[in-house]
């Protein structure tokens, strides 16, 4: 962080403060407030925290306007095309693209810790079998530090690095025990000559009455879905990660809250409401009606997979994920598919209608990546877990940063109070 040789200047109750400003190395200056309260006696407003930086981190980077995304420097579309989703975790983890032996060695340890203790077996069974998937991986990513204890001192760097990798490497194995409890088929176990992507998809589609053979395209489309989400900023459960670590909770219990925030249909659960709101659409000439609703004041619903509080243009990561969609689908034979011609005219008549420019809303990365997934087998109960494996490495390598940060303290938020001041307590029969 720079200081900037501007201050900014603000005026309250009649006294004068000046604020320093930090410049970035990209992005908007930002206005270091941390002493108003105690100078000025002031708290600021911002709910939704649409104009707070809550860090600074050296992860991320997005750029709303552009249709910008960048992992320490390396833009999405190019990590995308020609890296892989371990070498990319391995890039936000330590901050440099692997040398080769580094990458092996990476690849080595993640594939040894994917197995899941065989005890939490009997936690999966538990649960009900028609749980949600999610409702299962928030239980068992948070019972994790119950089995692996040797890994939750946070102030020890080594058995944060351990937490890490054992968070990465399981991640798949718990996603996909989830579905297996949920569809009532057996366990299927990680395989090591596998790479993480497509171990995942055998773990999901594998019986033991037969062996699944991976298709290389479907693995490199869900390697590609899984690098698009693997992180994304200071996003609600990326936030919510970072506050729950921030009191020096353990990595499991701090990574279970980032997948129970990630849940909702505003943030991961989009895509499972895409394909959903896709289904209800039901034909291309029903489109017009739902349209028209998302445009309706005194109407909640909203056009799932459309806006973005950062992107003001477009969502980069949508753009690759749409050219996936078409690959897989042409693959599986399935252009046809009725919920894809409906998504595809619902796309062409939300950009043409100026309720949706003006807005500046247009299709997120879940508009398409529910539409590969359903395609590839996953029913849509399982869309959000496999947004929740890949953002894991994210979470990872932001709790990572801010625990290692000197200046981390206990998040505590103030509030703009609106209630009831200082009144006595009346006994019932008085009231
Ligand atoms: N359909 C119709 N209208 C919309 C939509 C939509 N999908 N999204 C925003 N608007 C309208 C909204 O009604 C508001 O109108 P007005 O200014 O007249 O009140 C305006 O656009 C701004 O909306 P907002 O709710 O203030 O914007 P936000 O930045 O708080 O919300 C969002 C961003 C992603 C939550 C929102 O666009 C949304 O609910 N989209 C649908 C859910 C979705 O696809 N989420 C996935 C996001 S990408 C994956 C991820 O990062 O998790």
């Amino acid at each position: 962080m720079t200081d900037s040789n501007i201050t900014a200047t603000l005026t309250v109750h009649g006294e004068t403060y000046e604020l320093p400003v930090h410049s970035p190395t990209a992005g908007p200056d930002v206005i270091d407030i941390r002493k108003l309260y105690s100078d000025a006696g002031v708290f600021t407003y911002d709910p939704g925290f649409t104009s707070t930086a809550s860090c600074d981190s050296t992860i991320t980077y997005i750029d709303g306007e552009k249709g910008e995304l960048l992992h320490r420097g390396y833009p999405i579309d190019q990590l995308a095309g020609k890296s892989h989703f371990l070498e990319v975790c391995y890039l936000l983890l330590y901050g440099e693209l692997p040398q080769a032996k580094d990458l092996e060695q990476f690849e080595t340890t993640i594939t040894r810790h994917t197995m899941l203790h065989e005890q939490m077996q009997y936690f999966y069974r538990g649960f009900r079998r028609d749980a949600h998937p999610m409702a299962i991986m928030v239980g068992v990513v948070g019972a994790m530090s119950a089995f692996y204890h040797d890994s939750t001192d946070v102030s020890d760097p080594h058995q944060r690095e351990v937490a890490s990798h054992r968070l990465i490497a399981k991640m798949p194995t718990i996603a996909a025990w989830a579905y297996k409890y949920h569809i009532g088929q057996p366990f299927v176990y990680p395989r090591n000559d596998l790479d993480y992507a497509s171990n995942f998809l055998r773990m999901c589609f594998a019986v033991p009455a037969e062996e699944y053979e991976v298709n290389p395209i479907l693995s490199r489309a869900m390697d590609r879905i899984l690098t698009l989400h693997a992180d994304h900023e200071q996003n609600a459960s990326t936030s919510t990660v970072r506050l729950a670590s921030s009191s020096g909770a353990n990595p499991f219990a701090c990574i279970a809250a980032g997948v129970a925030c990630l849940w909702g249909p505003a943030h991961g659960g989009a895509n499972q409401a895409c394909l959903e709101m896709l289904e209800e659409i039901g034909s291309v000439d029903r489109i017009p009606e739902y349209i028209d609703r998302a445009k309706d004041k005194n109407d909640p619903f909203r056009l799932m997979g459309f806006g973005h509080r950062v992107y003001k243009n477009f969502d980069p990561r949508a753009t690759v994920m749409k050219q996936s969609a078409d690959e897989v689908l042409e693959l599986l034979g399935v252009e046809n598919n009725p919920k894809l011609q409906v998504a595809k005219a619902l796309e062409k008549q939300a950009l043409e209608d100026p309720y949706f420019a003006e807005k500046k809303l247009f299709p997120n990365v879940d508009f398409y990546s529910g539409i590969i997934l359903e395609a590839m087998g996953f029913p849509t109960s399982m869309f959000t877990p496999i947004f929740a494996l890949s953002r894991t490495v994210g979470w990872v390598s932001q709790w990572k940063e801010m625990i290692a940060d000197p200046q981390n303290k206990i998040g505590r938020p103030r509030q703009l109070y609106l209630g009831e001041t200082t009144r006595d307590y009346v006994d019932i029969e008085n009231r």
